[in-house]
């Protein structure tokens, strides 16, 4: 089949003035675009690079593909993961991964727990604040942008204690990166991930990994892009999770629950963390996870259920086919 791959580089882009140093971190590295080709090309596809932004839009017209696999963040605001599925769905082109509508809620976490939650989904209680003011939230607490990802935003000061501390926090991220902040009552336990593949009532969950702190206790650990870049002496990863098989069991109840509300596809991952009372709720959901073949969080979950990185292009791509019927 004549695969195109949608992506868009961090190389794409130059840091505008004022943005912030990890406004570029959820873009995706030479070397994923590289794997996840080769993976296509490994099992008889045909696999071409239709880029982002205007040369994935060119392409498209050009000659569209009978298929569009899809790694693209896109760029601009809330909405930017919609981008790549809005223009295959005008364009009638099937496309992996989940559509516009579940990639701009979840980017908005504050939407995506108000769905979850309508749900039935635990989730943390939160505010969005455009401004600093008091909140209603038993401390500590979590102050993250809004719609970012890749821990954007998130750093040693997003954990705060006390009510006092709060405001300058907010001012700083809001003006940091100019939006709302989320401020979420912190979970204190442990931080697990879920894979998930397929749609609707045939999604399954893959694996649950639990990420351990190595230099923090978890009472003061936040899983941030400063721990993710130092993850070799930072965390170690376990595959079954370290916590009681009732929590594990428990986790991926509630990450299939949020899953299937927020109306994925084919495969995503669901970041939880185990709350005060000790059950696991909802953090966010990633419907574009990273699919880099030794780093990804994906790609480690799988590791150790011998699911290679191949393996795991290949079944997205089923899933995909399977939902759309060709
Ligand atoms: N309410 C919270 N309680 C505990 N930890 C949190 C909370 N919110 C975020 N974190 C920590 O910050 C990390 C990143 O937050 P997350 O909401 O997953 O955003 P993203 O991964 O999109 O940046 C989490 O994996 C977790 O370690
Ligand atoms: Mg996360």
């Amino acid at each position: 089949m004549d695969i195109g791959i949608a992506y868009d580089l961090v190389s794409d882009f130059d840091r505008q003035p004022g943005e912030p140093a990890d406004s570029l971190a959820e873009y995706d590295s030479e070397e994923t675009v590289a794997a996840l080709e080769a993976a296509l090309r490994g099992a008889g596809h045909r696999a071409r690079r239709l880029g982002g932004g205007r040369h994935f839009l060119d392409a498209m017209l050009a000659g569209p593909p009978d298929l569009v696999f899809n790694l693209a963040e896109g760029r601009g605001g809330r909405a930017r993961e919609a981008q790549v599925p809005a223009v295959c769905e005008m364009l009638g082109v099937p496309c992996t991964h989940s559509d516009a509508l579940t990639m701009a809620v979840t980017l908005d976490k504050a939407a995506a727990k108000r769905l979850v939650r309508s749900a039935g989904v635990p989730t943390p209680d939160f505010e969005v604040l455009d401004a600093p003011g008091p909140v209603g939230l038993e401390f500590p607490v979590v102050a993250k942008p809004v719609h970012e990802g890749s821990s954007m935003g998130i750093g040693a000061r997003s954990l705060v204690r006390r009510p006092a501390d709060l405001p300058e926090v907010v001012t700083e991220l809001r003006e940091r990166y100019r939006q709302p902040v989320l401020v979420e009552e912190f979970c204190p336990g442990a931080e697990l991930t879920v894979g998930i593949f397929g749609t609707g009532e045939c999604a399954r969950p893959l694996a649950v990994m639990e990420v351990a702190p190595q230099r923090r206790p978890l009472e003061a650990f936040l899983y941030s892009g400063q721990v993710k870049h130092d993850w070799e002496v930072e965390v170690t990863y376990h595959v079954p999770p370290r916590a009681a098989p009732a929590i594990a069991a428990r986790a991926e109840e509630v990450a299939l629950a949020a899953y299937r509300a927020l109306g994925c596809q084919d495969v995503a991952r669901i970041d939880l963390r185990v709350d005060r009372r000790g059950e696991p709720a909802f953090l966010e959901a990633n419907p574009l996870p990273g699919l880099h073949p030794v780093v990804s969080d994906l790609a480690m979950m799988a590791r150790p259920l011998g699911i290679g990185y191949d393996d795991l292009v290949l079944r997205i791509l089923a899933c995909a086919r399977e939902r759309l019927d060709v």
